[in-house]
């Protein structure tokens, strides 16, 4: 099996071959792979963001949101494009930085400049602009339908470049006699890409039902249709999420939405050290869902004891650890309807 955001990145590829092979071949080629490895980071982080949600960020859902007859768009879509777009144009513009584009270098416009009081810009800038640029040429590409999902996918993956940009930071370097720091050179450059899909995270939550005229088309006139869709997007700043749909129950399963339910998840517990948001995981994926905690013992052998031995070795002892973990599981283990009465008592409970 391909690893995690090929198989989106295969599909785009696909597409984009017939978009630019005849243009512009070169181009395509060069890019190409760093937009493959920039998907890949941004699924990557959303596995990471989701991963004591419901729904966890599974494989099929750029898909099915971009090319299917069945595709949605739901508040954990727009999420998914979002980050996708960000992941790409954050590769491409690092890619940039290091050099590995011939036609492509630091953003230099305004070195030598001053900045603030006690600073000048200098050093390397990354180049925002191209990253955005060459983005939103390959991801944009993959909406090609004409309608408000296409719309409100592009509003997203806008929204998710936006948070590469408001995620950079100022960097700076001291100068002046024996490290007094009398002037500085600073530059801007991107935030770990864990704080982008940070910052996305919180626009999840915060994102906005599209609330489109429910008149079906009088005659199908798309003029008609995109008005409909320029009216629903009023007053929607750029950088704020947006979906049409309301989200499915993610604790079952729904083949049709590609999702496996919240049976059989792990959730954490028990340790006094966790965050309010760990803590609550077992009562968000399994509780919530009306479904009980089981309890595994399970042997995790590590090395241990290690010594060094001169030379040049390290030996070390296998230990082994019984480590508790806890999943969701179906009352009785089966796949019996859930009891609404003791799905209630038993979540005020917990
Ligand atoms: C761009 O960067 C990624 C990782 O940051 C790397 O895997 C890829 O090879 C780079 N692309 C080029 C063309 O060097
Ligand atoms: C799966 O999700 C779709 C879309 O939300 C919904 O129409 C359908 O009823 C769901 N199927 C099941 C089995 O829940
Ligand atoms: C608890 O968290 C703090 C800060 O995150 C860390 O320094 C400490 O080692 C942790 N303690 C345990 C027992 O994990
Ligand atoms: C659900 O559980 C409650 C309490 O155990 C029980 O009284 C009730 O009859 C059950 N309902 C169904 C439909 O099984």
């Amino acid at each position: 099996t391909p690893p995690a955001g090929l198989s989106v990145v295969y599909f785009s590829v696909h597409f984009l071959i017939l978009q630019y092979f005849l243009s512009d071949p070169q181009a395509f080629l060069t890019y190409a792979s760093s937009v493959q490895v920039g998907a890949q980071s941004g699924i990557h982080e959303c596995k990471h963001q989701f991963a004591l949600e419901k729904w966890n960020c599974p494989e099929r859902t750029l898909q099915m949101s971009t090319h299917n007859t069945l595709r949605t768009a739901t508040r954990e879509t727009s999420f998914v494009h979002a980050i996708s777009a960000a992941g790409v144009m954050y590769t491409l513009t690092k890619n940039c930085s290091m050099g590995d584009f011939d036609n492509c270098g630091c953003d230099d416009s305004k070195i030598g400049q001053t900045g603030g009081r006690g600073w000048i810009w200098g050093g390397c800038s990354d180049n925002v602009a191209f990253g955005e640029k060459i983005s939103k040429q390959f991801v944009d590409a993959l909406e090609d339908g004409h309608d408000s999902r296409a719309a409100v996918n592009l509003h997203n993956n806008e929204a998710g470049r936006l948070a590469v940009k408001s995620t950079m930071r100022r960097a700076c370097k001291c100068h002046g006699v024996s490290g007094s720091c009398s002037i500085q050179t600073c530059w801007m450059q991107l935030a770990d890409f864990r704080e982008v899909g940070n910052y996305l995270k919180k626009k999840h939550e915060q994102a906005k039902k599209l609330e489109m005229d429910k008149k079906p088309a009088r005659s199908g006139n798309s003029a008609d249709n995109r008005g409909a869709i320029a009216h629903g997007f009023r007053g929607i700043p750029r950088t704020e999420l947006i979906f049409l749909e309301d989200s499915p129950d993610y604790c079952v399963k729904n083949h049709s939405m590609g999702f496996q339910g919240t049976e059989g998840r792990e959730c954490l517990k028990g340790n006094k050290n966790m965050s309010q948001w760990e803590r609550k995981s077992c009562r968000r994926l399994c509780y919530e869902c009306g479904l009980r905690v089981v309890e595994k013992r399970i042997e995790v052998v590590s090395s241990c004891n290690c010594k060094f031995h001169w030379c040049c070795t390290v030996r070390c002892d296998k230990c082994t650890q019984v480590v508790t973990k806890y999943y969701c599981a179906g009352k009785d283990g089966g796949r019996k309807p859930h009891n609404k009465t003791k799905r209630r008592h038993r979540g005020r409970r917990q």
